[in-house]
């Protein structure tokens, strides 16, 4: 399927051909922009990554997008889109390239243990007023190579499919498979579908990780995804915890 067959996610569509970030662009914009509103870009400047990392964003290679949100849900409710989205990705690149990919929780993608694709969500809120979520998505479709600091962790659909994706397809697709996750979140108020294929395609669940959250690193066994879009792990004392997105990042063993 190579058409847009969505109601509200891309209608909207702002293309750049290069802009300093998506993400940021969307910050701008959210407050007078109908949700549903998809920005794009060519390549990125300074695209930007979870906890202030750059994001390599070259001309031409990728999907460097952002979709805008205006949901009547709790800011809480936020960061579940981190998971809609990855679900969305994993669909399209399964339909489109006949690829399995991994979900690593929270917000990538991998391919043979490196990363394709990651997932910034954002939001702007006022007590508990949700104003906006922007949910950022860059994914390395033709990349032929990376920067040396990174070339160990990351790949391209290009890279391991051998052969060049036409982004136009895979991004129909995604948008696709979003608006149907998000709008029976949006109905349900449960991630239930979205979780289904987090949890069948996890590169984490049942193994050993390493969680690193500031300066503290712990070792646990990941053992699920709760319906909150959270990890549930099991901890070398044998407690079970439940791990936030916010400030960790998982490392395989
Ligand atoms: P996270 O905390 O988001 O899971 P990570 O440290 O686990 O990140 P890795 O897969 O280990 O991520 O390493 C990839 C690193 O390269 C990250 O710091 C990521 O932000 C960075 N990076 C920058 N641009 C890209 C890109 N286009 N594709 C993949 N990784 C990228
Ligand atoms: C991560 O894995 O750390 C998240 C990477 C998110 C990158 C995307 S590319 C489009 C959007 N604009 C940005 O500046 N970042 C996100």
């Amino acid at each position: 399927q190579k058409h847009l067959t969505t109601k509200e996610i891309g209608k909207n569509i702002i293309h750049f051909n290069s802009i300093d970030s998506t993400n940021s662009y969307a910050k701008g914009i959210a407050d007078k922009t109908p949700s549903g509103t998809l920005i794009i870009s060519e390549e990125q400047l300074s695209g930007r990554g979870r906890l202030g990392r750059e994001w390599e964003s070259p001309k031409g290679d990728g999907i460097w997008m952002t979709l805008i949100l205006k949901p009547k849900f709790p800011p809480s409710e936020g960061g579940k889109l981190t998971q809609i989205a990855a679900a969305s990705v994993w669909q399209g690149i399964n339909k489109v390239l006949g690829l399995k990919s991994l979900i690593k929780w929270p917000n990538d993608i991998v391919i043979n243990g490196k990363k394709v694709c990651g997932i910034l969500t954002e939001m702007s809120a006022e007590l508990n007023q949700l104003h906006y979520l922007i949910v950022g998505i860059g994914i390395n479709v033709n990349n032929e190579a990376f920067h040396n600091t990174i070339a160990d962790k990351a790949t391209s659909l290009f890279l391991e499919k051998g052969e060049k994706i036409n982004r136009r397809a895979l991004l129909c697709e995604i948008l696709n498979a979003f608006e149907l996750l998000y709008d029976s979140f949006v109905k349900e108020g449960t991630l239930k579908e979205s979780l289904n294929i987090c949890r069948n395609n996890s590169a984490i669940l049942g193994k050993e990780v390493i969680i690193q959250q500031g300066a503290n690193q712990a070792k646990a066994k990941a053992v699920d995804i709760t319906e909150e879009g959270l990890l549930e792990v099991l901890t070398e004392e044998g407690k079970k915890t439940e791990i936030l997105t916010g400030e960790v990042s998982i490392r395989g063993e």
